[in-house]
């Protein structure tokens, strides 16, 4: 393992460091000041993962009043509508609302403490709850003090929302939307530029280096994470070379770092799928996936049914896409490759 001698500070290579200077987005984030204006109600946010949405919810969050109650919901980890409760009540209440309470008491207190009180909650990567009974719970939501209460959705998954929602709560909530666009190569290349400017120490990283991952990927999450690997492995300088040497390994700590909430099985299945790839190309049936994570899992393992759910968490994470083929003898398959930069 080298050193990491052409890292002055890791800090702003690290995809939760939200530096004071956010490039561009300014329509963006007028937009979402209007709901403080009292100028809209409910927002839906959508657009690739990696283009900045949830850091300009967080930046705005920031800035609130702290007369303004704020819940923010990361919904990969909180992905069912109780989860969900439990932490809006625990950030509209101060208090742990501990285990056992039913979820329309949760509901009751959440509406009682909210009554005067301007509120702001936001469901970031929404489509995780929506994939279990988070429809109810926005339904709900939309019902509750509706003069106080705004609600932010952030998806990078849907781009309309009402084809993901019941009619009635579609209706309730009237979200105006905001769609962000992906960066160009350019605007790519901006935004990893200055973080890197922050986090490397001067004549480390070579023009043509940043060219390449900026021309391969605009997710900046995976720019960034990319930086930060090929920096860790570099002594001297980053060249091109050195980042095409790296994407592999850059790839697996994506990968790793988007896992890192869920099970041990999700990364059994991803290691699973990668392998049978590499073996036998693409795609691949769900069948010899779950036989291989059978062969890879040393404890308890999990069952196809719970598997099959797994598989749809890797997909909404875009870890992996998958094609659904109807009919036939099978019924309904799934086909699986997975994604990279
Ligand atoms: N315009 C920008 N200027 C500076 N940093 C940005 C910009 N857009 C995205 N980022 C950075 O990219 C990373 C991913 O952003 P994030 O808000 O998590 O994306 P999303 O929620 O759309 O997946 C974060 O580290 C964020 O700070
Ligand atoms: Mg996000």
């Amino acid at each position: 393992m080298k050193n990491d001698s052409v890292i002055d500070d890791p800090a702003p290579l690290q995809t939760s460091y939200r530096p004071s200077s956010f490039v561009d987005r300014e329509s963006e984030r007028e937009q979402i000041n209007q709901i403080q204006e009292n100028q809209l109600r409910n927002l839906f946010l959508h657009g690739p993962r990696g283009t900045g949405k949830t850091h300009l919810l967080l930046d705005h969050i920031e800035k609130l009043p702290s007369s303004i109650n704020t819940c923010y919901i990361p919904c990969r980890r909180c992905s069912t509508q109780y989860q969900a409760l439990k932490q809006i009540y625990q950030s509209v209440t101060g208090e742990n609302p501990g285990d056992g309470h039913h979820t329309a008491k949760l509901q009751r207190e959440i509406q009682d403490r909210t009554t005067d009180v301007e509120t702001l909650i936001v469901l970031d990567d929404v489509d995780f709850l929506l994939s279990n009974d988070g429809d109810s719970l926005l339904y709900k939501l939309s019902r509750t003090n509706p003069e106080n209460l705004s609600i932010v959705i952030i998806s990078s998954q849907t781009t309309d929302l009402s084809q993901r929602l019941e009619e009635r709560t579609y209706s309730s909530l009237q979200p105006s939307r905001i769609g962000f666009e992906p960066y160009s190569a350019g605007e790519t290349y901006q935004v990893l530029g200055k973080r890197a400017r922050d986090s490397l120490k001067p004549e480390t990283l070579h023009r043509n280096a940043l060219t390449y991952i900026a021309s391969t990927t605009q997710n900046i999450s995976k720019g960034l994470t990319w930086l930060k690997t090929s920096a860790k492995n570099t002594e001297d300088r980053i060249t091109e070379e050195s980042v095409r040497q790296t994407q592999r390994q850059a790839y697996q700590d994506y990968v790793s770092q988007q896992l890192r909430y869920f099970t041990q099985h999700h990364r059994l299945l991803h290691q699973a799928i990668e392998e049978l790839e590499e073996e036998h190309g693409t795609p691949i049936n769900t069948g010899k996936i779950y036989d291989r994570y059978q062969e890879l899992c040393k404890s308890e393992s999990v069952s196809n049914r719970r598997l099959s759910d797994f598989l749809k968490d890797l997909e909404l994470l875009d870890l992996v896409e998958a094609k659904y083929h109807y009919g036939g003898r099978k019924g309904k398959t799934r086909e699986i490759k997975s994604s990279s930069f």
